[in-house]
């Protein structure tokens, strides 16, 4: 059963019937085809194209259909190209010819675009609840670790001591931006295309803004040909997927790292390990892996999408069929990660006197040193190559800085000599350092249970 028969006189092609079906991908839309067409059923009502009693038998045949799809009694076949048609088919086995009705004024132009707008706007909503499980596990595990000291590092070299919670923190902060992305993608997405039919709007008097606001958009688009052609806000949600993809990945290749014997920092639960089928002592953490590997997919899903519509002419083509797939895979993907992500974090074992022992390691106090020279007046040029000479001299004799006596400070250069204003020993703690850095945006202990605190705030409202 075509759409679209009509005109023909001899059926498709195999070849062009397997090119062309979509249901098999599209059928996840069901259930927001069956919301827009009970909206389109209100709006010919109240144009007077349907009376009172046909649209209390569509709604009775709309709801039944709704409940056959949900508990699977109705399944498309291979017979139905996509999605409208095998819901018409649905619609047809339960009204006859009245079910022929509710194709007046739309097109699958304009339907499948609403579709997959309504589609979206809804798994948003439980992307952005499972970003916000992942902010609360790491800002719980922050809240544990405020004042840990760890090794903080540029280059992955030892740079500068740092709360442990200030750099799961700063993964948190990259989350809560992709909420942020999100809602506002959401004020982008919410324009109804229903009413615009194939392209051009209808000679019907239909009431585009009275169906947007039913299925809750702001507003209806302000242009047909637009609202056909258009796919930014799958384009951008994929962004916003892939932008997500490589901050889950960049986190993954942490927990990766802080996993491994070489550093020791996590101990990651069973729950969130693999074995080795060969290797019996092996604990694996896969599921960092598979976010970082799994960002791979999200990242190809844009490009797959951005590459259809480069060159696109108005207004509806079919290649913009293509556009469903990258977008299912990228919620499927999204939702299959991020709880995992959050379980592995909010249970692994955060091995605390491994990282304070090496948050001093590399010199990484050199930095505290310099600019504790500086408070007494020494230019920063000079007071950084002195301490850079003081790690050298370290180094050849196999010393840390913490391990110099006055003689041997004194030795390398008169600048370390201790003065009234705090001495090079007091500046060679790592707690120190951390709660020196108390200005805003720095790793103070203090900071750091500041941005817990507005963290939490801002994922209360989130
Ligand atoms: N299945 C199509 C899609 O996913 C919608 C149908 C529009 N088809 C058409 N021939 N105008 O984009």
């Amino acid at each position: 059963m075509r759409l679209w028969g009509g005109r023909f006189e001899g059926g498709p092609s195999d070849a062009l019937t397997r090119l062309s079906v979509s249901v098999q991908f599209d059928w996840r839309l069901a259930p927001y085809d069956l919301l827009a067409s009970r909206a389109h059923a209100r709006v010919l009502h109240r144009a007077g194209l349907l009376t009172q009693d046909e649209l209390d038998r569509m709604l009775g045949a709309l709801d039944d259909l709704d409940q056959a799809c949900r508990n699977g009694e109705f399944r498309p076949t291979v017979a139905d190209e996509d999605v409208h048609t095998a819901l018409e088919r649905g619609l047809l086995e339960r009204l006859g010819t009245l079910g022929g009705k509710l194709r007046a004024g739309r097109s699958r132009n304009d339907q499948i675009a609403t579709d997959l707008r309504l589609y979206l706007r809804d798994h948003v909503r439980t992307i952005v609840s499972r970003l916000v499980e992942l902010e609360t596990a790491l800002i719980g595990q922050a809240e544990e670790h405020a004042e840990t000291a760890a090794p903080g590092m540029t280059h992955l070299q030892h740079a500068q001591p740092v709360a442990f919670g200030h750099q799961l923190l700063a993964h948190a902060h990259a989350l809560t931006r992709d909420v942020d992305r999100l809602r506002d993608w959401d004020r982008r997405a919410a324009v109804s295309p229903l009413g615009s039919g194939a392209l051009a709007g209808s000679s019907l008097p239909l009431d585009p803004a009275a169906v947007a606001a039913e299925l809750g958009f702001d507003s209806a688009a302000p242009n047909s040909m637009d609202a056909v052609a258009d796919r930014d806000f799958a384009a951008e949600f994929l962004f916003c997927a892939a932008l997500i993809g490589v901050h889950i990945s960049r986190l993954g290749e942490e927990l990766v790292l802080w996993a491994s014997q070489e550093f020791r920092w996590i101990e990651v639960d069973d729950a969130y390990s693999t074995g080795s089928s060969i290797m019996p002592q092996k604990k694996n953490p896969d599921v960092a892996e598979l976010a970082r590997g799994k960002s791979g997919r999200l990242i190809g899903s844009l490009m797959s999408l951005l590459t259809t519509l480069k060159g696109l002419p108005l207004t509806y083509n079919r290649d913009l069929q293509e556009d469903k797939e990258p977008v299912f895979d990228a919620v499927d993907t999204l939702l299959l990660v991020l709880p995992a992500v959050s379980g592995m974090v909010s249970t692994m074992r955060v091995n605390k006197a491994k990282l304070e022992t090496s948050a001093p390691d590399g010199f990484a106090l050199a930095t505290d040193l310099a600019e504790l020279l500086v408070r007494q007046g020494v230019p920063f040029r000079e007071a950084h190559e002195a301490v850079g000479h003081l790690v050298v001299w370290c180094q050849v004799n196999d010393k840390d800085l913490g391990e110099l006596t006055d003689e041997e400070l004194a030795k390398v250069s008169p600048y370390f000599a201790s003065g009234p204003d705090g001495s090079v020993r007091d500046v060679l703690n790592v707690q120190g350092a951390l709660a020196a850095r108390a200005a805003r945006g720095g790793t103070a202990p203090d900071r750091v249970r500041d941005q817990i605190a507005a963290l939490r705030e801002t994922v209360d409202d989130q």
